[in-house]
């Protein structure tokens, strides 16, 4: 039987606590997306940039300029994003409206002299619309032109600021940051030769989701879970982001990412940062990726062992997701037939500190997996004594504590109770918080989110360049044994699609989703 749920009501509104700085005003500016042909521009960037127009969350005035290879007009760019746009986010007259506002550029990204162009081009415009000579350059491009394009940037002289924060110029990258340390620091080598750090936008989707951006609220603004959130109370903590998809068209990426690179050097190590952190003195974005980073530095090297005692990494077999056959990842278009790619990882690892010594923290992402589900699992200990063991024996659950990413949004807590009647029993209840509780519209899109905050200037919600490079440092030298490893076929245990990962992984895996 499920437990019986407590529903909580969002009952307190009229003690809701905003930040003083909610109403900011937006300075104008132009953002310039590089990449402007491609699939993130079309399916996330113009859906989220159209949206805070509609919601007028957008500065006024704000330019958008698509910059690609390919050749087309300014209409027939705007024609081809609206075909990709899904009918349903389409209101045709703010659409026009908003379409005022979007220019195209044709950049050939090995010539600086097209940047050039691109620099004049920005300078007519910031004139005509007065956008005062703020820019955002997005890098929608695949991250081999990082850097010829990010220096490219630099010598059309388009990363100079203005002084006192007058005039600014941004640049926001996607991951993945390098594929490796040397590589992240030869990224963030070029990426400095023209811009500082303050102007680098690191983007992780997933920092921009409510429920994630919630675990910093959720774990420092109540008084009473931070007492027990350590090694004395906690048994272990699951981190999970289990998926039902595949690569998609996404091969040529993901055979040379695979699960490690694609879903734990970012999603995973920021989830757990927040889980793990301490409480920095402020919330302010210098603070807060101070303390992710002690983490990060806290890390205990997995390699230092049998690395393969502490992960466990899969390959989906052929299986059947939703009542459909899929295909294996082997058989996938563009797949090598004998690739050694992973697509499922479990690690377990541990946080060498006080708060945290011999705490397991297990983290599994897969692809093809039976469900979408991306949740933080806190379990804790069980009772140090039963005084119901004459009765009920020594096996009482433990408290949990669920923070639910996907599909539901909320926050669970399940502890024992009585179950009513003559006979004693004891039966598990949960508590469950959901988002949906507060009402439509609490949940923006993470792009927007992400765009909102650059052009305010808030780099809370990124990546900082010190954090990269630790997580890096604690990922690189698994990979390599990983993919030195003569064994790696023995090590790669495959799962059919649309199961819950390698049989072997069940023991860890299990508590984690039931
Ligand atoms: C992306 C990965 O960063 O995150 C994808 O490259 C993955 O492989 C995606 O599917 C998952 O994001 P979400 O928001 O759907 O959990």
């Amino acid at each position: 039987m499920d437990n019986p749920k407590i529903i909580f009501k969002n009952q307190h509104r009229e003690n809701t606590l905003c930040a003083l700085n909610g109403g900011q005003e937006l300075s104008p500016c132009t953002i310039v997306i590089f990449g402007a042909s491609g699939d993130l521009t079309a399916r996330k960037l113009i859906p989220a940039l159209f949206n805070l127009y509609k919601n007028d969350r957008l500065p006024e005035p704000l330019t958008i300029i698509g910059a690609a290879r390919t050749e087309m007009t300014r209409q027939e760019f705007a024609n081809r994003l609206k075909e990709s746009m899904a009918p349903a986010q389409i209101d045709l007259k703010r659409w026009d409206e908003f379409c005022q506002n979007l220019y195209y550029q044709e950049v050939d990204y090995d010539s600086p002299h097209s940047f050039t162009v691109l620099a004049d081009f920005l300078t007519d415009l910031d004139t005509q619309r007065k956008t005062k000579g703020n820019r955002i350059f997005y890098l929608a491009i695949p991250p081999s032109l990082y850097p010829t394009v990010a220096d490219h940037i630099g010598q059309a002289g388009l990363a100079n600021e203005g002084v006192q924060g007058k005039q600014w110029s941004r640049i926001v990258v996607e991951k993945p940051f390098g594929r490796d340390l040397k590589t992240a620091i030869e990224l963030d080598t070029v990426l400095h030769k023209s811009f500082k750090e303050e102007q680098i936008y690191r983007i992780d989707h997933y920092l921009a989701k409510e429920t994630i951006q919630n675990i910093l609220m959720f774990r420092f603004a109540n008084y009473i879970f931070e007492p027990l959130w350590n090694r004395n109370f906690i048994d272990y903590i699951g981190i999970i982001a289990a998926e039902k998809l595949g690569i998609e068209h996404r091969a040529g990426y993901y055979e040379q990412a695979g699960v490690l690179r694609d879903m734990f050097q970012n999603h995973m190590k920021q989830l757990l940062a927040l889980t793990a952190m301490e409480a920095p003195s402020l919330f302010q974005d210098a603070r807060v990726q101070d303390e992710k980073t002690k983490v990060f530095r806290s890390l205990k090297p997995l390699t230092e062992g049998n690395l393969f005692k502490d992960l466990i990494l899969g390959q989906y077999s052929s299986g059947t997701i939703d009542r459909h056959k899929v295909p294996a990842y082997r058989n996938e278009p563009g797949v090598n037939a004998s690739s050694a790619t992973p697509t499922f990882a479990l690690m377990r690892l541990f946080i060498d500190n006080w708060r945290w010594k011999h705490v397991p923290f297990y983290l599994v992402s897969g692809k093809r997996l039976r469900e979408k589900i991306t949740r933080i699992v806190v379990q804790f200990k069980k009772v140090p004594h039963s005084m119901f063991r004459h009765v009920l024996g020594e096996d009482i659950s433990a408290n949990r504590l669920i923070i639910g990413i996907y599909p539901h949004e909320k926050i669970s807590l399940t502890f024992q109770t009585k179950t009513p009647g003559a006979r004693l029993c004891l039966q598990p209840a949960t508590m469950d918080f959901t988002y949906q509780s507060l009402g439509p519209g609490a949940t923006p899109d993470a792009y927007e989110k992400v765009l909102l905050d650059c052009i305010q200037g808030d780099h809370m919600l990124f990546w900082r360049q010190d954090g990269v490079e630790l997580t890096w440092a604690f990922l690189t030298p698994i990979l390599e044994e990983c993919e030195s490893c003569r064994d790696l076929a023995g090590q790669l245990h495959p799962y059919p699609a649309g199961s819950w990962g390698p049989k072997t992984a069940m023991k860890w895996l299990k508590p984690i989703i039931s």
